[in-house]
C-alpha cells in the first residue's frame, strides 16, 4: 500500500497572559481550513496548536491575583480549548509549555547546545520589553528607551546570561533563504528579514534570565531560566516526542510543512528557530507563512484600548460558520484585513444569506413543490446549462490551485462564482414558468437536478472552510453517501436521482443591518469599557495613556507656567494625600495644595524649585484655597511620581514655555 503523504501544520502558541481575541481566531481558523483541506486530499495531517505559558508577565499577573502561575495558565488553557471547540478547530495536538515532556526536552536541547559550545555564558546589559518578552539592543529602541514593537517602556537589565551563537549560523541561514524562495512567505517578508536583521550582522541571542522564576530552569545552573522564545519555539518538535523515548511522531512529521504565524513573529520563526534547528542538526521547516493582522477601523486591536473583539460573543450571535467565513474571506492572506460590524453583517447578508442560503432554499423548495421532494431525472439539456457544467467541472481544480498557493479568499471566491452562476441560472431558466406546462416537466426536472448537483459540488469544496454548513447542505439535499461528499474525484451527475430532499430552516437568516448595528453599538461601548477596566487593573504599570488630540499653539500659550520656590511645606490635617506648599513666585507668595504626600516629606521639598501652573483658577480643598498646581511626572496608576524642576538655579517667577 502506498504510504500517505504527511502534512504537518502549526499555529503559534498563544500567550496565556492575555485573552484570545478575533485576531488569534483568524490564525487558528486559517490553519484549521488548511489542515481540513489537506486531510480531505488524503494527506496524513498533524495539526498542532497550544499555549505559551512561561515568562514574567504571567508571573506578575498570577501574583496580582494571588494564585500560582500554573493555576493562572490552567484557567487560560481551559478558555483556549473552549474557544477552539466553538470554532470547530480540528487540532490533533495541543501543547502546553508547562507539559512535562516539553520541559524535559527543552532542558535537554539547552544542555546539548551548551555542551557543543553553541551556548556560552557572558555578562549582559540589555533592554527588555516585558509584554513582548523580547530583548532589544539600544539602536533598536524608539523614543529613547521604548520597545520598537509595542511602544512601551523597556527595562534595562544587567545580568549574567547565557548566549546563543546565532552569528555562527547566520551565513548558512542567509544562503538558505536565498536558495529557497518558498521558505518565507509572502516573499516581501523574506526581504525584510534579510535587510533588517541578517545582512546588517546578526548578534548573538541572550537565551536566559535570572530576574524571574516562572520558566524552565537551566538544569546545570538553576539560577537561570531559559528564554521564553527558546522554550516556546521548541514546542514544534517536543510535542512530536523529540529527545523522548518515543520519537515516532517526530520521525513521521518533522520537518513541518508550514508554520502559520502573524507577521510580528516572523523574525523568531525565520531566524531564531531555523538557527536553533541548524545547531541541533535538524532539517528546517519547509515554510513559514507570516500573515497580516486583522485590524479595526480605528487601527490596531489592542487590549489597552478596550477594543478587542471577543470571538465568543460573535459566535453566539451569528453562528460559527458566519465567523469562519468572514475570517477566511475578508482578509487577503498575507495582508492586513479590517474587522468591522458592518463588514461582518454585510458578508453574512450578501454571501451567506442571499447567495448561498437562498439558492439552497429555493432549490429544495422547488424540488419539494414540483417533484414531491425527490431529486428529479435530468434528461433534457439546453445551451444555458453549458456554462454551469463548465464552472462546476473546473471548481475542484481552481480551489486546489488557490489552496496550494494559500490564497484562501480566492478559493472561496471560486466557490461563490458557481453559487452566483446558479442563482442567475434560476432567473434565466425560470422554473416557475416551466412548471406551468406539462410538456416542460422533463426540462424542469433537469434544471432542478442541475441546481441540486451544483450545490452538492459547492458543498464538497466548502467542507474544509465551513464544515457545519457543508453538512447542512448535504443533509437538505439528502446526500449521506460519504463518497459523494469527497473533495476530489467530483463528477457532475453523481448525485443519485430519486433521493429525498429535506427542507430545513434558513442556513443563515438575514440580518437587519440598521437594527443590528444600533443594537451592537449599544452593547459595544459597555463591552469596551469592561475590557478596558479589566486590562487597566491587570496591567496598570504597563499601560501608558494615549497622547491627547493636538491643540493649537494659541491654546498652549494660554497656560501660564512659572518657576516657583518652595519656602514652606506642611501636612494638611484631615488629608491622606495633600501637602500644603508655600511658594515664592517672583514677588508673590502663593499657597498651593498638592497630592504628593505619598512621595515626599515636607523637608524634601523646602528650598526646591518647582514648576507651577500659575493661572489655574483657585480651588478649595480641605477648607484651604489652592492657588495653582505643581507639575509632576507620574507612572500610570501613580505608582511612582517626581515633581518637575530645572537643571540649573533660576529665579522664581520666570516663565516656563
Ligand atoms: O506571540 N490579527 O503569542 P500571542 C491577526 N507566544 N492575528 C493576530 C492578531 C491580529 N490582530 N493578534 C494576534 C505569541 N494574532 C507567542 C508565540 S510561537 C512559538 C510563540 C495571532 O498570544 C497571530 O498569529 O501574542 C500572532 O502571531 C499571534 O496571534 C500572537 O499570539
Amino acid at each position: 500500500m502506498e504510504e500517505k503523504k504527511k502534512f504537518y501544520i502549526t499555529t503559534p502558541l498563544y500567550y496565556t497572559s492575555g485573552k484570545l481575541h478575533i485576531g488569534h481566531s483568524y490564525t487558528t481558523v486559517t490553519a484549521d481550513a488548511i489542515a481540513r483541506y489537506k486531510r480531505m486530499k488524503g494527506y496524513d495531517v498533524y495539526f498542532l496548536t497550544g499555549s505559551d505559558e512561561h515568562g514574567q508577565k504571567v508571573e506578575r499577573k498570577a501574583a496580582e491575583r494571588g494564585i500560582t502561575p500554573k493555576q493562572f495558565a490552567d484557567e487560560k488553557v481551559d478558555e483556549f480549548k473552549a474557544l477552539w471547540k466553538l470554532l470547530n478547530i480540528s487540532y490533533d495536538g495541543f501543547v502546553r509549555t508547562t507539559d512535562d515532556y516539553h520541559v524535559e526536552a527543552v532542558k535537554k536541547i539547552f544542555r546539548r547546545l551548551y555542551d557543543q559550545g553553541d551556548i556560552y555564558k557572558a555578562k549582559y546589559a540589555g533592554h527588555y520589553c516585558v509584554p513582548c518578552e523580547t530583548f532589544f539592543t539600544k539602536h533598536q529602541l524608539i523614543n529613547g528607551d521604548c520597545c520598537p514593537d509595542c511602544g512601551r517602556k523597556t527595562e534595562l537589565v544587567e545580568e549574567e546570561s547565557y548566549f546563543f551563537k546565532a552569528s555562527k549560523y547566520a551565513p548558512r541561514l542567509i544562503e538558505h533563504i536565498r536558495n529557497n524562495p518558498e521558505f518565507i512567505q509572502p516573499a516581501s517578508r523574506a526581504n525584510e528579514m534579510l535587510n533588517n536583521f541578517l545582512l546588517p550582522g546578526l548578534e548573538d541571542i541572550c537565551v536566559s534570565r535570572t530576574s524571574f522564576k516562572w520558566g524552565i530552569p537551566v538544569d546545570f545552573d538553576e539560577k537561570h531560566v531559559i528564554y521564553v522564545w527558546i522554550d516556546a519555539l521548541s514546542n514544534y518538535i517536543t510535542k512530536l516526542g523529540y529527545l523522548s523515548e518515543d520519537e515516532s511522531l517526530f520521525n513521521r512529521y518533522w520537518p513541518a510543512d508550514i508554520h502559520i504565524v502573524g507577521k510580528e513573529i516572523v523574525r523568531f520563526h525565520t531566524i531564531t528557530w531555523p538557527i536553533m534547528l541548524m545547531a541541533l542538526g535538524l532539517p528546517l521547516p519547509k515554510q513559514v507563512f507570516g500573515h497580516g493582522w486583522l485590524v479595526l477601523e480605528g487601527g490596531k486591536m489592542s487590549k489597552s484600548k478596550g477594543n478587542v473583539v471577543d470571538p465568543v460573543r460573535l459566535i453566539e450571535r451569528y453562528g460559527v460558520d458566519a465567523i469562519r467565513y468572514f475570517l477566511l474571506r475578508e482578509v487577503p492572506f498575507g495582508s492586513d484585513g479590517v474587522f468591522s460590524n458592518e463588514a461582518l453583517i454585510g458578508r453574512i447578508n450578501t454571501d451567506l444569506a442571499n447567495d448561498l442560503g437562498n439558492l439552497l432554499s429555493r432549490t429544495v423548495t422547488m424540488i419539494e413543490k414540483y417533484f414531491d421532494g425527490k431529486i428529479p431525472e435530468h434528461t433534457v439539456s439546453a445551451s444555458e446549462d453549458e456554462g454551469l457544467f463548465a464552472l462546476a467541472a473546473s471548481l475542484p481544480g481552481l480551489v486546489d490551485e488557490s489552496m496550494d498557493a494559500l490564497r484562501i479568499p480566492e478559493a472561496l471566491q471560486h466557490i461563490w462564482k458557481l453559487i452566483g452562476a446558479c442563482n442567475k441560472y434560476i432567473d434565466v431558466t425560470a422554473p416557475w414558468v416551466l412548471a406551468k406546462s406539462p410538456e416542460d416537466r422533463p426540462r424542469l426536472g433537469t434544471v432542478l437536478y442541475n441546481l441540486a448537483e451544483c450545490l452538492r459540488i459547492a458543498a464538497t469544496q466548502l467542507t474544509p472552510f465551513l464544515p457545519e454548513t457543508a453538512e447542512c447542505i448535504f443533509k437538505q439535499l439528502g446526500v449521506s453517501d460519504e463518497s459523494l461528499k469527497s473533495l476530489y474525484d467530483v463528477k457532475f451527475g453523481d448525485l443519485p436521482v430519486g433521493g429525498m430532499v429535506f427542507r430545513k430552516e434558513a442556513l443563515f437568516p438575514r440580518i437587519d443591518m440598521k437594527k443590528e448595528l444600533s443594537e451592537l453599538s449599544a452593547l459595544m461601548p459597555k463591552e469596551a469599557d469592561k475590557n478596558a477596566e479589566a486590562k487597566e487593573k491587570a496591567d496598570e504599570e504597563l499601560k501608558l495613556p494615549e497622547i491627547q488630540p493636538p491643540i493649537d499653539y494659541e491654546d498652549f500659550m494660554k497656560l501660564d507656567l512659572r518657576l516657583a520656590k518652595v519656602i514652606d511645606c506642611t501636612f494638611v490635617k484631615k488629608s491622606n494625600h495633600l501637602l500644603n506648599l508655600t511658594l515664592e513666585v517672583g514677588n508673590e507668595t502663593r499657597t498651593v495644595l498638592s497630592g504628593i504626600k505619598d512621595f515626599y516629606e515636607p523637608a524634601d521639598l523646602i528650598g526646591k524649585t518647582v514648576v507651577l501652573v500659575a493661572n489655574l483658577k483657585p480651588r478649595k480643598m480641605c477648607g484651604i484655597e489652592s492657588q495653582g498646581m505643581v507639575l509632576c511626572a507620574s507612572t500610570p496608576g501613580d505608582k511612582e511620581l517626581s515633581a518637575l524642576t530645572v537643571l540649573s538655579e533660576m529665579p522664581s517667577g520666570i516663565k516656563v514655555r
